[in-house]
């Protein structure tokens, strides 16, 4: 596993001063409470994407008829029959009574004339769920056509009033892993591996976690079938889908999410060598074959229909091949080579493509953290989230991976990014500069943490072809940043470095550094449907198991010595020549690494 930033090291000449696209404006540009233009008009579609006894899911497309709105939106209506918002995403829903608010997200806070905006949500209903007959936007009604649509039946209109739906419902007793809801870890519980809790259980203080629910990871082909390593145990995949079908027949809503990593892409791991893995470069063949295929074949087996499966695909391989690849001064020549024949983008959309034609399996995929593809930049050498997201699309279409097989993108995977800094923000100015283009630890970063960047880069995933609904997972089993050195209010500092340096509560050397960081703590538990756009916090990385060996340590799992693990080490260009801060006497990536896992509990914020 490694993380890595590109390090702009754009200096600070005026020369240089080439602005961010607006599109990627942090929070503070774009200030939601402005006057509104008014607009004239608006069309709406609502629609319920799935409904069952009790909830519903629906998404509404708001099109701006009027004039250009610039300083924010808010789309209103009623429910005529006591229905209420649980959740939603691409807007910032509230309800009193009958009345739905939505107000924009602050990454969008125009709507040119013709455009289109698409809030979505999952709600609940007793009795009936007729669709509102009204919509407004910025106050004014819409006289546009109002059309609703459901699974069974679509109705349109082309007054001010619109017939109800007349979806039907689904009796989740049948099938209660489908069909497919828009985010899976809404009412549902998530899989707790006994293997890990079992090791977390007997760790001193450990029981007070151990009932988490961490990822499984299919690290290498032995491990679909369980080959008794440490940590992976003897469960394989089967073994666990077993379990998870126990832990989902026990419980009262019937409804468990199953999560499992798929890390085993050939030349794994292209620009560190901590987990570098079993395949060859070229062993694309092997990868279809003897991994996806059996994992396919697996995890579509009846017995697991009623689980809601979520694969986290490839960690760490498409953004390498924007930010770690020539002519950039991060090039890695393994990562060349894997851009070069193509086989990243393979094996990532022949997994997608198989996984997701499964009738209740969610795919997600990994799109690395705000520390790595952070920077946008009009600039091509700069840019590494705006090509991150080409990269991403650059799947569609490919091996069957159409975008109805994807269902979302998680961040921070294995990482340490906060996932927000509650003391400041790269707007921040000091000495009448933003800290995002004077601070060091930023260095034109756009995001100073994971929400935002999550946040922002959805948005440019559906712009660049993937489903408006798509939601996203951010890791935060090791992100809580609590302890003793934890500042607990903003720096009153007059210079930038000191400023962002004493109000950070990430207190890694360089954001750069991704192998068992001292200091680090477990972080905000598992959640389903933190904020609007984010699907769930998970834990995907168990935390307690290494990131790579601190020494080189001889072992038959492919895994080599990355002196990013190394507590001695000075760094290289990709975390700035920063000192690594990774913690000394680690074993082999993956393995139980007891004194970390005390170390994040110590740390846990919040506290455990
Ligand atoms: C390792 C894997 C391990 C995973 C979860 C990765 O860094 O390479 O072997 O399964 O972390 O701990």
């Amino acid at each position: 596993m490694s993380l890595r930033t590109f390090v702009r090291s754009r200096k600070l000449t005026g020369a240089l001063a080439v602005t961010s696209v607006a599109a990627l404006s942090v929070a503070g540009v774009v200030a939601s409470t402005a006057t509104a233009n008014a607009a004239a008009g608006c069309r709406v579609a609502y629609s319920i994407s799935s409904q069952w006894q009790g909830g519903f899911g629906a998404n509404v497309t708001v099109t701006n008829l009027g004039d250009a709105i610039s300083g924010g939106w808010t789309l209103e209506w009623d429910f005529a029959a006591g229905q209420t918002v649980q959740q939603g995403w691409n807007g910032n829903f509230s309800q009193s009574g009958a009345r739905v608010t939505v107000r924009n997200p602050s990454w969008a806070a125009n709507l040119g004339t013709g455009a289109t905006v698409t809030p979505g949500f999952n709600g609940a209903w007793n009795g009936s769920n007729p669709a509102p007959t009204q919509f407004r936007l910025n106050g004014t009604i819409c006289t546009g056509n109002i059309s609703t649509t459901s699974s069974s039946s679509t109705t349109s209109s082309s007054t001010t009033s619109s017939s109800t739906t007349s979806s039907s419902t689904t009796s989740s007793s049948n099938n209660p892993g489908g069909p497919k809801v828009d985010n899976p870890y809404v009412g549902a519980g998530v899989y707790v591996n006994p293997q890990w809790s079992r090791l977390a259980a007997a760790e001193p203080g450990g029981s007070r976690v151990a009932n988490q629910p961490t990822g499984v990871w299919l690290d290498r082909t032995s491990a679909i079938h369980g080959n008794g390593s440490p940590t992976t145990g003897t469960m394989g995949l089967a073994d666990h889908l077993n379990e998870a079908e126990k832990q989902r027949a026990a419980r009262a809503d019937g409804q468990l999410v199953f999560q499992f990593v798929v890390y085993n892409l050939p030349g794994r791991d292209c620009a560190a060598l901590a987990s570098n893995g079993e395949l060859k470069a070229d062993e694309i063949g092997r990868y279809k074959t003897e991994y996806i295929d059996v994992i396919t074949s697996i995890v579509s087996r009846p017995e697991y229909s009623k689980l809601r499966i979520v694969p986290v695909i490839e960690i760490d391989s498409l953004p390498n091949l924007v930010t770690n690849v020539s002519p950039r001064p991060t090039a890695v020549a393994n990562c060349d080579v894997m851009k070069a024949n193509g086989n990243y983008v393979e094996g990532v959309s022949y997994a997608l493509g198989k996984l997701g034609a499964i009738g209740n399996v969610y795919n997600y995929i990994d799109a690395g953290h705000h520390g790595w593809i952070g920077w946008g930049d009009v600039v091509a050498e700069y840019d590494n989230f705006y090509a991150s997201a080409k990269m991403f699309a650059s799947l569609l279409g490919k091996n069957g991976a159409t975008k109805d097989k994807i269902h979302g993108f998680v961040t921070n995977t294995a990482n340490y990014s906060a996932l927000e800094e509650p003391f400041w923000t790269v707007d921040d100015l000091v000495g009448g500069r933003p800290v995002k283009e004077s601070a060091t630890w930023v260095d034109w970063n756009d995001f100073n943490g994971e929400v935002g960047f999550a946040t922002a880069m959805r948005a440019e995933l559906v712009k660049q072809g993937f489903d408006s609904s798509i939601g996203m997972l951010i890791d935060t089993s090791r992100n809580g940043w609590g302890g003793p050195n934890r500042p607990t209010a903003k720096s009153t500092a007059t210079n930038a470095n000191d400023y962002v340096n004493q109000s950070r509560i990430d207190r890694r050397h360089q954001k750069g550094n991704w192998c068992n960081q001292a200091g680090a703590g477990m972080g905000e538990r598992p959640k389903a449907a933190p904020k609007p756009g984010i699907d769930a916090y998970v834990w995907i990385k168990p935390p307690g198991e290494s990131d790579g060996s601190s020494t080189q340590i001889p072992n038959d799992e492919g895994k080599g010595f990355d002196r990013m693990c190394d507590p001695t080490y000075t760094g290289n260009v990709r975390n700035g020549n920063n000192l690594s801060g990774a913690l000394a006497n680690a074993p082999v990536s993956g393995h139980w690494f007891s004194a970390q896992f005390q170390e994040l509990m110590a740390n846990a914020y919040p506290a455990l």
